[in-house]
């Protein structure tokens, strides 16, 4: 049984496969996903039930997004020795801690997420008026609550998703880590902590009760983790008791906000496949070179030695995302005076984008020709999550009642 410090570390976060992965993927999320695996221990799944919600009339893009979007994952660095990797539909406990939320979860609260009406806005063209669709933001709180994930990297869309899991997560505690005699429970385990250790709890507790001193309140869940002596069941009790509540049996995730992608699609606006403006992960260099060439620049630059303005070209994006200063000052000035024409501007962002790709691609060559690792990847990192999500399952089931041995 893991302790609750490295429970509350956790951090999960997952993606809907609907398609080919692309630069904007790799430099907003990957990147970061990377730098996260070697800090905390971390779970990143592919979401296909997600995908199902609004993809269930064309199934047929999901499966090899699956395994298109693992495989980039892992050719960019995404290691499964460091990060647990693998299929939502793979770990079938997200599915039974999904109906057992849904028991506790109002309609209205789902039918108040913001992206439940703008996507089917959004996404006209599809019935979205759907029991599944209602249903997905709780689906994604039950994935991340069944980790008890201390933080979820998402994008600015998904804050509404994690907000509404935190709401869930303080529901079910509330309804269900009461217990006839929390009270002296509670009191037997601040015993166990040692004299000392019990004392500074108090005096933290009190502070946080009588003055609503949210630093002590801080400081009491860090002395909670670092408990040797108390078993995870009264520290799930001291961490509620500290605030008052019951026991805290699903603690309530963070979103760990991941900045805003600095890349920029090929027409300036932010790189996404429903813009068409991307360079996907697969594309070959021939591709890239001609998508990068034919993208527009500034449009005051109608001929060769018409001067033009960095701050209104796409160009000048890539340049700041991978040109060193020098080149950087090279193109203010060129482009200004027209000393440099726009293809010549465009053939440092080309060789940079190239040689970024070059690697990755590689790597995903390997992957690709051995789909046999790439399962058995998959399968590890599947019965690595069961086994967490089983232990919470079976800790969620006892306190709802459903515990008949
Ligand atoms: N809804 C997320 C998205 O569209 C994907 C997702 C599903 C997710 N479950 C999750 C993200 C759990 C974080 C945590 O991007
Ligand atoms: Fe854009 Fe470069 Fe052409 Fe200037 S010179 S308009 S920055 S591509």
């Amino acid at each position: 049984m893991s302790s609750v410090s490295t429970q509350y570390q956790r951090v999960l976060s997952g993606m809907r496969p609907t398609g080919q992965l692309h630069l904007g993927h790799y430099h907003g999320v990957l990147k970061n996903w990377i730098r996260l695996q070697h800090e905390y221990e971390c779970f990143f799944f592919v979401a296909d039930w997600h995908a199902l919600t609004t993809h269930y009339e064309e199934t047929s893009v999901i499966a090899p997004s699956v395994m298109d979007n693992v495989i980039d994952w892992l050719a960019c660095g995404v290691d499964p020795g460091a990060a647990k990797i693998f299929i939502q539909s793979h770990v079938p406990e997200h599915a039974e801690m999904h109906v057992l939320l849904s028991m506790i979860t109002p309609l209205s609260w789902l039918e108040r997420v913001p992206t439940y009406k703008d996507q089917q806005e959004k996404l006209k063209e599809k019935d979205l008026a759907t029991y599944g669709f209602l249903g997905y933001p709780l689906l994604q709180s039950a994935d991340i609550l069944i980790y008890k994930a201390g933080q979820v990297p998402v994008g600015e869309d998904q804050v509404a998703h994690v907000e509404l899991t935190r709401e869930i997560a303080r529901r079910f505690n509330h309804l269900y880590g009461r217990e006839p005699d929390f009270e002296e429970k509670a009191e037997a385990a601040i015993k166990k902590m040692g004299k000392k250790n019990a004392k500074l709890y108090k005096e933290l507790r009190r502070k946080f009760q009588e003055q609503g001193d949210h630093e002590a309140l801080e400081t009491a869940r860090e002395l909670l983790k670092t408990q040797q002596n108390i078993t995870l069941g009264d520290r799930e009790r001291l961490f509620g008791y500290v605030e008052g509540s019951g026991k805290i049996i699903l603690p309530e995730p963070q979103a760990l906000l991941t900045k805003a992608s600095k890349m920029p699609g090929l027409d300036g606006q932010k790189m996404s496949k429903s813009y068409n403006n991307v360079i996907a992960l697969r594309d070959d260099p021939k591709e890239v070179e001609h998508k990068l060439r034919t993208m527009p620049t500034d449009p005051a630059r109608v001929r060769r030695d018409d001067p033009g303005d960095p701050e209104k070209c796409p160009v000048w994006e890539f340049h700041q995302v991978y040109s060193s200063v020098d080149t950087k000052q090279w193109v203010q000035d060129g482009c200004r005076s027209a000393g440099i024409g726009c293809v010549d501007c465009k053939q440092p962002v080309i060789d940079a984008v190239i040689s970024e790709m070059a690697p990755i691609q590689e790597r995903a060559e390997d992957y690709l020709n051995d789909p046999k690792l790439v399962q058995n990847i998959l399968n590890e990192g599947a019965e690595a999550a069961r086994e967490v999500a089983e232990n919470t399952l079976e800790e969620v089931r006892e306190v709802m009642g459903l515990d008949y041995d």
